[in-house]
């Protein structure tokens, strides 16, 4: 299996060869009956990640209920690019969708960044309602226009800090520290309201950013320090648990109005169903991952949260700007227990 560790020194050079290979070769149709349509679809991490089979089994769903007219076929491993790239090809029209982290969604409508707002869910089962009831409908079809639709949203869990050298226990543990952070500007204020400095880059660069000590560390959930080893070179892991970021599963506009409207309708219905799907193979992804984590040899530190959240608090303040944002914090906040 690849690994992005494994393509990460000769990832930039690589991967645009591969990407126009792949997009030029049609790579996969030939396998498809004909008058199958394939959706090329971006991924950034690995086939063990349950987004990924989250996706295959959407696929699986959308080729039955089509009757083979529609199925994914989906490139992992970053091998179309970083979600920002995946994003661009998304809106040309080069492939049809990709996984996309919604802070770089905020980068064409800043109400998004109130999904990534630190400590906006209070748990897991939280953020499940908020992605299922349809209050996000609107916001997701605001980015109309721009190439790209958001056609549902994936849970990444909580995202903690993880370190070379030492544990974080509190704010003042972070200071100087260089912690890689999504590219968007609420990410960079969200590392600086903790102590830290954020650092805006891919996912592909991490692994060897923190080997070669330009970076102490980085953030990001249990499943994707595992999957990707970054315990290797990061191997004390923080529960800080600071942000529940959505993943956006986006699609290209004109692909969307283009499909038979019966068609369109099933894509929608089972997107929005694979989410569902998405956080039951979440849940029971996790405890393996820490579990991989540790046998690996890293440590897991429970922190308390209140210095962090109180921190952020300001932040949280100026996240919420315009009417919009306020009515949709409302919403989210309505569906907590
Ligand atoms: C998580 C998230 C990805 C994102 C990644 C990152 O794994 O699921 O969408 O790309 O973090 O930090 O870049």
């Amino acid at each position: 299996m690849l690994h992005l560790k494994h393509v990460l020194p000769k990832i930039s050079l690589v991967a645009t060869a591969v990407a126009a290979t792949i997009l030029l070769s049609g790579c996969g149709d030939d396998a498809a009956p004909a008058g199958t349509v394939t959706l090329k679809t971006a991924f950034n991490q690995s086939e063990n990640n349950p987004q990924y089979k989250a996706l295959v089994s959407f696929s699986d769903k959308l080729e039955a209920a089509t009757n083979g007219r529609y199925k994914l076929e989906i490139h992992p491993n970053e091998l179309l690019g970083d979600q920002r790239a995946s994003l661009e090809l998304v809106q040309s029209g080069a492939i049809q969708m990709a996984v996309v982290a919604n802070p770089l969604v905020e980068n064409f409508n800043k109400n998004f960044s109130v999904l990534a707002m630190p400590y906006v869910y209070d748990n897991p089962e939280h953020q499940r309602k908020v992605f299922t009831s349809g209050v996000l409908d609107s916001l997701f079809a605001s980015t109309k226009g721009t190439g790209f639709e958001v056609v549902t949203a994936y849970t990444a869990g909580a995202r903690s800090v993880y370190t070379k050298g030492a544990a974080v226990k509190n704010p003042s543990d972070m200071q100087g520290k260089k912690i890689r952070v999504m590219q968007s500007d609420t990410m960079i204020k969200m590392l600086s309201c903790m102590g830290g400095t954020g650092v805006p880059m891919g996912q592909g660069e991490v692994y060897s950013a923190i080997q070669q000590g330009v970076l102490d560390g980085a953030e990001n959930n249990e499943i994707t320090y595992a999957d990707l080893k970054q315990y290797e070179v990061a191997p004390y892991f923080s529960t800080t648990r600071h942000v529940m970021v959505a993943d956006l599963l986006v699609a290209n506009e004109s692909f969307l109005a283009k499909m038979d409207e019966g068609d369109r309708e099933l894509f929608r219905k089972l997107a929005k169903e694979s989410t569902q799907t998405q956080f039951e193979l979440w849940d029971k992804a996790l405890d393996g991952a820490r579990q991989v984590a540790k046998d690996n040899g890293a440590t897991f530190t429970e922190v308390d949260i209140k210095p962090f959240q109180e921190r952020c608090k300001p932040l949280q303040s100026a996240m919420l700007t315009t009417p919009e944002q306020k009515a949709l914090y409302e919403k989210i906040r309505e569906l907590a227990e």
